[in-house]
């Protein structure tokens, strides 16, 4: 399948490029700017992402351009335009003061074919501390704003280069680019001649016939956790190896209120072969009397481990006596995940969660169908796959679950007024449409109610006074949830859920909301 390269030099947005070729239903990897893979036929194009450094930086990460140069056409982005001038004899200096936010496109060559479509005064976002003051030899600026003359330029192909090579100094793929996406596709589709060929449909047709290759005739099992990830990961399996797939899906006592017999239901809706376990009181017992954020979390990874563990031998014993055993271990990882771990700048900004640490006798060999997926990619195999959306529109849910939602230590009742009061909330934003004909729940990344259960505040309830636990509101807006926004919910609708809370759930006697961002704050408060 033709693939556009993208090259990561350590920008905030090199993901989102991703995205946005995605969209235009092109395949793409994004590879470590060292990591371009030379003989690869398939490669269509490649874009050079922004980065944190400086070309002039000593640390700057550099990439041997004769890789590619010529051979397919090269679009670089920020810092990747940067580079390509600085390369290949132009000059880049610092900018007077940091270029950064939005500017138009005063002049723009429309009839150069990166900007096809493009009107004048066209709004593009800059986010540089460099400028490039003198663009290489054989190159022609096709774009300027009022403080950036070569905010645009491009090498035409020549008789030394059979494709060219374009550069800008603003960002395409951000949003606030107003036609970045029309100078994306003229890229991807008209320049690199992409066949559009990526899409959901055929995604679900390759990945079931690569699976029942790869497995013939072998088990898999695979750990639900109610998300989307987990979920679809095993709708794609089964529909490749049927009850060949063995599910496991833990109930540590901290999911949402009724979750696990709703989700329960909805796994066997959709025909696979699960074992519901309800390990609660086994994690209740370990986690009694502990206060730490940490240590909890730890207990919750290590009990998840001991039960999946225990029922993955038995899953398997029973097996051996069909003389079937289990060989793999199958599990929802998706792109961001792997690109994450892969981060070229070696900050890593958030540690991910899989199960870890099977048991070794089982020897069993790791499969990830989604592993090339984003998670809007995901969604949209999902319903390729005909399954409910409601489980293809749920939030996202931190492993730990509600231990992490709740301050101090854990107990069984703390759970259940937690569970009623989310449940209130969450039913809330289910049913609350937006004046532009949107849920709150769709509207949002992700929302849930902390209990506050180390403080207490004084209340009164009809001619008693009360002394009890305040509870947290928090929703979010992200793409990622590398970084969110507080939501804005109307006060109308926090006002309603603040009343119900207080009047339904015994223990509550006071509401906030929580209106941080992130950073400085996570969205888990643990
Ligand atoms: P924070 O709190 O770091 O959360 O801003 C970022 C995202 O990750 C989720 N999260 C988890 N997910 N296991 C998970 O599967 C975990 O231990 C975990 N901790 C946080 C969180 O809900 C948010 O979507």
């Amino acid at each position: 399948m033709q693939k556009i390269i993208i090259l990561d030099f350590g920008s905030q947005t090199t993901q989102l490029i991703g995205r946005r070729v995605r969209e235009l239903d092109t395949f793409c990897e994004i590879l470590p700017y060292n990591k371009f893979p030379v003989g690869d036929d398939s490669v269509i194009g490649v874009i050079l992402s922004g980065s944190p450094y400086s070309v002039h930086d000593l640390e700057a990460f550099k990439v041997d351009l004769q890789q590619f140069v010529g051979k397919v056409p090269v679009l670089g982005i920020c810092y990747g335009a940067q580079f390509i001038s600085h390369t290949l004899g132009g000059k880049v200096e610092k900018a007077d003061s940091r270029e950064y936010g939005r500017a138009n496109l005063e002049t723009v060559d429309t009839a150069n074919a990166l900007f096809k479509g493009f009107d004048r005064g066209s709004q593009v976002w800059m986010s540089h501390g460099d400028t490039i003051t003198a663009i290489p030899d054989g190159f022609q600026v096709i774009g300027s704003t009022k403080d950036v003359k070569n905010a645009a330029f491009w090498c035409p192909p020549n008789s030394q280069l059979s494709n060219g090579i374009w550069a800008v100094q603003f960002h395409p793929e951000v949003y606030h680019t107003a036609q970045g996406m029309t100078l994306l596709k003229n890229f991807v589709v008209d320049i690199c001649g992409s066949r559009q060929e990526w899409s959901a449909a055929s995604f679900v047709d390759t990945t079931v016939a690569e699976l029942k290759e790869q497995l013939g005739e072998d088990r898999v099992i695979l750990g639900l956790s109610g998300g989307v990830d987990s979920s679809v990961a095993a709708v794609l399996l089964n529909r490749a190896i049927g009850n060949r797939l063995t599910c496991i899906f833990v109930d540590h006592g901290m999911l949402r209120k009724n979750e696990f017999q709703q989700v329960m239901d909805d796994y066997r809706c959709l025909g696979l072969n699960v074992i519901g376990v309800d390990a609660s009181e086994k994690f209740f017992s370990d986690l009694a009397g502990v206060t730490d954020p940490e240590q909890k979390r730890k207990i919750i990874g290590r009990d998840f481990v001991e039960v999946f563990n225990e029922q993955a031998r038995a899953a398997n014993s029973k097996l051996s006596t069909l003389n079937s055993p289990l060989k793999w271990l199958a599990q929802g990882t998706i792109y961001p995940d792997r690109i994450e771990s892969l981060n070229i700048t070696g900050k890593v900004i958030k540690s991910h969660h899989n199960v870890g640490g099977l048991p070794k006798e089982m020897h069993l060999q790791l499969c990830e169908p989604l592993k090339w997926l984003f998670k809007d990619e995901v969604r949209r195999v999902g319903r390729q796959l005909g399954m409910p959306e409601h489980l293809i529109t749920r939030h996202p849910f931190p492993g730990p679950g509600l231990a992490v939602r709740i301050l101090g230590d854990i107990t069984p009742e703390k759970v259940r007024i937690l569970q009623d009061a989310d449940d209130i909330y969450i039913r809330g934003l289910r049913e609350y449409v937006d004046t532009d004909g949107e849920t709150l729940y769709n509207k949002v990344w992700q929302a849930g109610a902390i209990l506050l259960s180390t403080v207490r505040s004084v209340g009164v309830m009809g001619d008693e006074r009360t002394y009890e636990n305040p509870v947290a509101l928090r929703a979010v807006t992200s793409t990622d949830a590398m970084t969110a926004d507080w939501a804005h919910l109307p006060y109308d609708f926090l006002a309603k859920v603040s009343n119900e809370i207080i009047n339904k759930v015994r223990g509550v006697n006071r509401v906030c909301y929580d209106i941080s961002s992130k950073p400085p704050a996570t969205i888990e408060w643990e």
